[in-house]
């Protein structure tokens, strides 16, 4: 029925919710590769940004705009790697900036329907595990395997602040970037288009309490479960 050569495993989730990390592991362990969609909201919103072109201008903008900008992505060995022109802006697309600012990127109907092309093609071959907000519902419905993880908001602005180098991060810096994590989570889940939802079918995983091995574990463990069924299917 497929034209894919093997599965397409999707992790979806709100801020913080270790998805990326996850999503990464996963793909390590099966040979897959890894694909990071936030990263082309981030970086489209970042080349925005740094050509000058403000969030007041971004509900006019029009494909060949974003054509324009200069993001594109290639395959690697392990995954995707996104480039705006010819270098990798792995860390600009990381910063404080573009996370108050790509939410709002990501509402636009353009935008949307300019990286689902690019991310379809990127799983046209399958052996992918996407994570992002939308993969198991829009982007790859026929995925073989969901899942949608989720975890305590102030959990989820610990082990953000901690990702971001801060060592034991006090209550004060907690209450702040679960403000800043709840505020993404509003405009991610309550957008018209593609909002942030979990998939009917996928594996509910709510990792506050879970190490990071026993949620890729569990993650493994339905990704073995789904693919014996198919070979004997
Ligand atoms: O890693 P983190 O959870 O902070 O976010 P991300 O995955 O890097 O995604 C950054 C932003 O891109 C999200 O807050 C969404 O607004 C947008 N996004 C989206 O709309 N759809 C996706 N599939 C992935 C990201």
């Amino acid at each position: 029925m497929t034209e894919r050569e093997g599965l397409v495993v999707t992790i979806d989730g709100p801020a913080g919710s270790g998805k990326s990390s996850t999503a990464r592991e996963v793909a390590r362990r099966l040979g897959f590769r890894h694909m990071d969609s936030g990263a082309f909201y981030r970086a489209l919103t970042y080349g925005l940004l740094d050509a000058g072109v403000g969030p007041g201008r971004w509900e006019g903008l029009t494909t060949p705009d974003l054509e324009g900008v200069g993001v594109s992505v290639q395959p690697t060995d392990m995954g995707f790697r996104v480039l705006l022109g010819s270098r990798s802006p792995e860390a600009e697309i990381r910063s404080s900036r573009v996370t108050a600012h790509v939410s709002r990127l990501a509402g636009l109907s353009v935008v949307r329907s300019w990286l689902l092309g690019i991310q379809r093609d990127a799983g046209r071959a399958g052996r992918l595990v996407a994570d992002g907000r939308d993969m198991g519902t829009v982007v790859f419905p026929g995925a073989e395997v969901k899942v949608f993880l989720t975890a305590d908001l102030p959990e989820r602005a610990r082990r953000r602040l901690t990702e971001q180098g801060v060592v034991g991060p006090s209550a004060a810096e907690i209450v702040r970037e679960t403000a800043r994590i709840g505020e993404r989570d509003r405009g991610d889940s309550e957008r018209e288009l593609s909002p942030l939802r979990c998939p009917e079918d996928a594996l509910e995983l709510d990792t506050t309490y879970l190490t990071f091995e026993e949620q890729v574990k569990a993650i493994m463990e339905r990704v073995r479960e789904v693919d014996g069924l198919l070979r004997q299917a």
